[in-house]
């Protein structure tokens, strides 16, 4: 990890691929308890199921006192400097992170986008401004563009089941009846980038993702082509970048079932979960043998349990 304390993006790992290697090998080993007396504050502004229990545990299993808050039973921060807080805003960012950071020894932040101000979205301001004024490490539990716990688990989950040394990785869009953010999918393109695997992404034309993140990868818009030959399915549902936040597609036409995944190498299919059944997914899909879903899911305790080892060392 480099020396900004920080675990926001793929950018505050040194060696991304020595890192997967070593949260892999992390996983068989009995876990040190070096944060015996110290104390993880994880604020959660949206919901979370796996996120919130597996950096629970993660910080409990290294030692560690634990204390989640619901975000929208707390006081509401002010992000802009300078400002007269007479309205609806009652402490600010930077008054909350002080505070915070005097009893906190690590802060785990969940803070989604809005969907409606890109611009204002991809400055990730309140992620970026908490680290800034925070004196402590701040962990990435999903911002507005990014996800990285989930993306260190993707690549660690890849590298476990990869049966060949250059797999075909697609990234497959699927329908979904709301507007979801593109952190999972952002963050997956630059973490397998630097994982050394160039991603085939495929999804309807409209929804491109941000030039920033598709770098090194290559974009199929015919799904089919793209599953020819695939070693990992990993479905995503976002909405457009272009027409920011915005449904431009929603049949069943992109769902990936049995018929799909026959075009592949007997991919495995993957996804971040929550997954909802028979509309991004078949049943019959995410229920294979070739499903990593749960197993995918499981590592994200071992990802938690990694990426707090280190920040505790660092710190
Ligand atoms: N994958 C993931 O982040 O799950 P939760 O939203 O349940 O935390």
């Amino acid at each position: 990890m480099s020396n900004t304390h920080n675990f926001y993006s793929v950018a505050n790992i040194k060696n991304v691929p020595y890192a997967i290697q070593e949260a892999i090998d992390f996983k068989k080993i009995a876990k040190p308890q070096i944060g015996l007396g110290k104390t993880m504050v994880l604020l959660f502004f949206n919901s979370s199921l796996r996120t919130r229990l597996s950096t629970e545990i993660a910080a409990r299993n290294l030692g560690m006192n634990v204390i989640s808050l619901d975000m929208s039973q707390s006081w509401k921060w002010e992000m802009e400097e300078g400002v007269t807080m007479r309205f609806d805003t009652a402490e600010h960012i930077k008054d909350a992170a002080k505070v915070i950071s005097g009893y906190a020894d690590i802060v785990g932040i969940r803070a989604f986008p809005s969907l409606t101000d890109k611009v204002a979205d991809y400055q990730d301001d309140l992620l970026q401004k908490f680290m800034h004024y925070a004196d402590v490490p701040v962990v990435n539990l999903e911002s507005a563009i990014r996800h990285p716990l989930q993306s260190l688990t993707d690549m660690m989950t890849i590298k476990e089941y990869q049966k060949i040394e250059k797999p075909k990785v697609v990234l497959s869009w699927a329908p979904h009846p709301k507007a979801l953010p593109q952190a999972v999918s952002n963050s997956f393109l630059e973490w397998a980038v630097a994982a050394g695997h160039e991603v085939t992404i495929t999804h309807p034309k409209g929804y491109e993702l941000d030039d920033e993140f598709t770098q090194g990868h290559t974009v199929e818009y015919d799904q089919k082509k793209a599953f020819a030959g695939a070693d990992f399915v990993y479905t995503k549902n976002w909405s457009s970048v272009s027409q920011y936040g915005k449904i431009l597609e929603s049949s069943d036409k992109w769902r990936i079932d049995k018929d799909l995944m026959s075009l592949t190498n007997e991919a495995n299919f993957m996804h971040c979960m929550p997954i909802r059944r028979n509309v991004v997914a078949t049943d019959a899909v995410l229920d294979s043998p070739n499903s990593l879903l749960y197993k995918q899911a499981k590592n994200r305790l071992h990802a938690a349990e990694y990426v707090l080892t280190k920040l505790l060392k660092n710190g």
